[in-house]
């Protein structure tokens, strides 16, 4: 049964628009489908519509695979819940030691420790991972490297005594809990470990040296006083989803720095646009680190927004924020090669109303040299997503000179578009999503690109956008995953045609709020990604206050779920504890072991816990010994050592 869903009455004949047909013949002709799907292909590209034909696109034979586990209910119960036959372990909660030699504290469940052990320990918040195989170059699934994004502090956990007497020790330890780690793993046969120490192991923090590049190197607006040159930015943060390079690379993604700025002036246009207010989002940075008064400092924020390499096979090898990429609330980059060996970095700005981009770089990507491709992401195209109502999309070029993006429109360089992404955006026409999270590629197919829209309260609202095919829903609590087949079989093209792929939705639900989903409903997907088998695996992040809400408390804790995307239905593999959501999702090359992360257990409707009270919704990890709930990295295996999720 088909899972392509109609997207409203707008939805056009295919052979009503000539370039689409056009588009969608030359790419279903060459993945050789006319051939093999003979007449009734032959009578859908005469008269079928758009999903019609992508379905029949998605009838290519694949791998065999079929799901190979029984779902799960929905739970409410305070632990990890995986399929008969599956196990689970905690392998990295917030607080662990890294594994630097001779530094290697360990976490005190009363919170005591010190900004200086903090950053020496796991961050807060665990969100996007990957895993890389040491040594490299090497496809091992039993020891490798995992770098996993902290991505915010929970203030009221991460201190004694909370958000109280905020002072410059609270600002010096939230900044450690924030950032990156990069810890060595193993599988002793016995379950796996962190390997500690290691010479490999490090945390990168708020106050680490990266290094900006790209386009807005040097620009005016990057300078600020302790940085004249415009070169040099201490520290990432926000990190939310991720990426992974071919060149053994990982990606962290600034997502919503904006909260830790303050501006209790005048706010720019730049404030405005990102928006940055008068006091940050309950953070209190600004009021003992003046990078983040905006008043202060004014160029900082400038500094922050952006895709950052790091080189986890070098533990003093410095992160990179690259600009050619674009400034905006970056959720993930994820990374294809186009035919001919380009780059392509597909990207997500999570928040409603925002947009999805992509990057292609100008040189090919060199499989004999790995230091041939360190400057890759610097030299390239930026383009912004336009989905039209029948179905068709064109990626539109952020190039200064090009679509207006002229000086007498305000964007006097390249510079200035990679800086100010979100208003060069604005001006070619881009579409306002549902706030795009994660964007995965097929790996048998990376000219199928599929990204969740997380949910967007504000569609329809007075004086918001309304509805469109590729968002249409009013009051969006659920969301939905979109996905697009590239023009030509290429990801690095212009081109493209689209359709939804799923509507999440309550069990309850009714309207706009019901799942077209086969198979296990869900609601607000933001995780997505394949494994290298062709299993897609969706995590979701429905808010605590919306699961809070009577209507929808049947949809228990945030789950993941796996879906075979050419049979389509979505199966239930795991449940987490209470108020967490389940982000981060990596796997060792032979599929056997797969990485999660449990992000904010216990988190209810306030973003800050009551540290009086921190044990009040969940207890995870440590149970009743523990003193407060804490992020982790779990480990998935299959108790018969197969690989998860399939027959
Ligand atoms: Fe950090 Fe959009 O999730
Ligand atoms: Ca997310
Ligand atoms: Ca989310």
């Amino acid at each position: 049964m088909s899972r392509l869903i109609k997207t409203d009455d707008s939805v056009v004949n295919a052979s009503s628009n000539p370039a689409f047909s056009a588009i969608l013949e030359a790419s279903l002709d060459r993945r050789g489908l006319l051939k093999g799907l003979g007449a009734s292909l032959a009578l859908g590209l005469a008269g079928g519509t758009v999903s019609q034909l992508a379905q029949a696109a998605n009838a290519a034979p694949t791998a065999p695979l079929s799901l190979g586990f029984t779902g799960l209910p929905f739970s409410t119960d305070d632990v990890v819940h995986v399929p008969a036959g599956y196990s689970t372990q905690v392998l990295y909660a917030w607080g662990d030691p890294v594994g630097v030699p001779g530094k290697q504290p360990a976490f005190k469940q009363d919170a005591s420790n010190s900004a200086e052990e903090q950053a020496l320990q796991a961050g807060m918040h665990h969100d996007g991972m990957a895993y890389f195989p040491l040594p490299f170059g090497s496809a091992h699934s039993k020891r490798g490297l995992l770098a996993i994004n902290h991505e915010y502090t929970d203030d009221g956990l991460l201190h004694p005594d909370g958000m109280a007497h905020w002072n410059d020790k609270k600002t010096a330890k939230a900044q450690a809990a924030v950032g990156v780690s990069v810890i060595e793993v193993e599988d002793t046969g016995k379950g796996w470990r962190v390997v500690r120490p290691s010479a490999l192991a490090r945390r990168i923090t708020a106050t680490t040296p990266c290094a900006i590049s790209g386009p807005a190197k040097g620009h005016a607006l990057m300078k600020t006083q302790d940085d004249p040159k415009g070169v040099r930015v201490l520290g990432t943060l926000n990190n939310c989803a991720n990426g992974q390079t071919p060149w053994g690379t990982y990606l962290t993604c600034e997502e919503n720095w904006s909260d830790y700025f303050a501006n209790n002036g005048e706010l720019s246009a730049d404030d405005k646009r990102y928006g940055i207010k008068a006091t940050d989002a309950g953070y209190k940075w600004s009021e003992t680190d003046f990078r983040f008064d905006r008043q202060i400092t004014p160029n900082e924020a400038h500094r922050f927004g952006w895709v950052v390499e790091i080189d986890p096979f070098d533990a003093k090898s410095t992160p990179v924020k690259r600009t050619a990429l674009g400034r905006v609330k970056h959720e993930g980059a994820m990374l294809v090669l186009a035919p001919d060996n380009r780059v392509v970095v597909y990207m997500g700005d999570d928040q409603r109303f925002e947009y999805i981009y992509k990057f292609v770089s100008s040189k090919p990507y060199n499989p004999k040299n790995r230091k041939a491709n360190f400057d890759l992401l610097d030299h390239g195209t930026l383009y912004v997503a336009r989905f039209d109502q029948d179905n068709t999309g064109r990626w539109l070029e952020l190039t200064h000179g090009k679509n207006g993006l002229t000086a007498a429109n305000g964007f006097a360089s390249q510079a200035d578009i990679c800086i100010h992404t979100r208003r060069a955006a604005d001006l070619v026409g881009a579409t306002k999503m549902d706030r795009p999270e994660w964007i995965a590629a097929h790996p048998h197919k990376p000219y199928e690109i599929y990204c969740t829209l997380t949910n967007n309260s504000e569609r329809g609202k007075e004086g918001k956008p309304g509805v469109d095919a590729a968002n249409p829903r009013v009051d969006n609590s659920f969301g939905q995953i979109i996905r697009w087949f590239e023009g030509d079989n290429n990801p690095a093209t212009t081109e493209f045609v689209w359709d939804l792929f799923a509507l999440g939705g309550s069990p309850t639900g009714k309207g706009d709020k019901k799942a077209s989903v086969q198979g296990d409903t869900f609601g607000s997907p933001d995780g997505l990604k394949f494994a290298s088998n062709g299993l897609l695996w969706v995590q979701t992040d429905v808010s605590t206050s919306t699961l809070n809400e009577k209507d929808y408390a049947g949809m228990g804790n945030n789950q993941m779920l796996a879906v075979i995307p050419e049979r389509g239905e979505f199966r239930r593999f795991l449940t987490g504890p209470r108020g967490c959501e389940i982000t981060g999702i990596a796997f060792t090359p032979d599929n056997r072991t797969m990485f999660i992360n449990i992000q904010h257990p216990g988190e209810t409707s306030s973003e800050r816990s009551d540290p009086a009270a921190p044990k009040a919704v969940s207890a995870w990890p440590d149970g009743a010994a523990g003193g407060r709930p804490r992020s982790a990295t779990v480990v998935i295996r299959r108790d018969d050592g197969g690989v998860i999720g399939v027959a």
